[in-house]
């Protein structure tokens, strides 16, 4: 459960986060999946982290504290259509130096708009992830946005996909921050990932 989440700061690069070792958890995929809004539901905060229906709002690396004993961090989004060539380049460079180089970095959840078919940029990102040893989870978002027979066939069709180039799923939450549905399950993963490294 989580009792207190505080802001703790926003970097631009991996060198100026907090220095504080506690577990950390990295919210990531593409803009305008949800991340912003998942952080703000899981923490029960309407305002904590920047939400916004235009792309590329987060564009540091944000840090919250919760319950004084790990950090959430919220990423900016990748695969923004209207960005230059040149934010591309710098936001490669600052998510991947901090995804590689944060030693206290737990688990990397990689959010995915369900609503989708699985994309390029998702399955090159979850594939280098994978090459680079980082754990990472999967979250389905937006799930509010389907009915549940469409819903349950896009996820198998992703898990089927996955399962092409990865012998073992990697654990799968599915959620809405609309309808504040799935979060649980993601705070009790945390929190057992978390007893098992205390
Ligand atoms: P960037 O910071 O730009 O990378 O975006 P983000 O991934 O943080 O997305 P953000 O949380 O700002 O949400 C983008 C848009 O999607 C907003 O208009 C949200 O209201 C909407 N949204 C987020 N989560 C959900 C959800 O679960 N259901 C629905 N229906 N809309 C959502
Ligand atoms: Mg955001």
């Amino acid at each position: 459960m989580i009792k207190s989440a505080e802001f703790v700061k926003s970097s631009f690069k991996v060198e100026e986060c907090p220095e504080q070792m506690i577990p950390e958890y990295a919210f990531t995929g593409r803009s305008n999946v949800g991340k912003s809004s998942l952080i703000n539901y899981l923490t029960n905060r309407r305002k904590l982290a920047k939400t916004s229906g235009t792309p590329g709002k987060t564009q540091l690396i944000n840090h919250f504290v919760i319950n004084n004993s790990w950090f959430l961090v919220d990423l900016p989004g990748y695969g923004w259509a209207k960005t230059s060539k040149t934010n591309k380049a710098i936001w490669k460079k600052m998510t991947e130096d901090y995804l590689i180089t944060r030693k206290n970095l737990t688990s990397v959840f990689v959010l995915v708009d369900v609503r989708h078919k699985p994309q390029k940029i998702d399955l090159t990102f979850i594939q280098w992830l994978g090459e680079e040893g980082i754990p990472f989870c999967i979250i389905f978002t937006k799930t509010d946005k389907l009915g549940k027979n469409q819903l349950q066939s896009n996820i198998s069709h992703y898990q089927k996909t996955l399962q092409n180039t990865w012998e073992e799923l990697p654990p799968t939450f599915v959620t809405s921050s609309v309808e504040k549905t799935g979060g649980e399950k993601i705070l009790n993963f945390i929190e057992k990932v978390n007893a098992s490294l205390a």
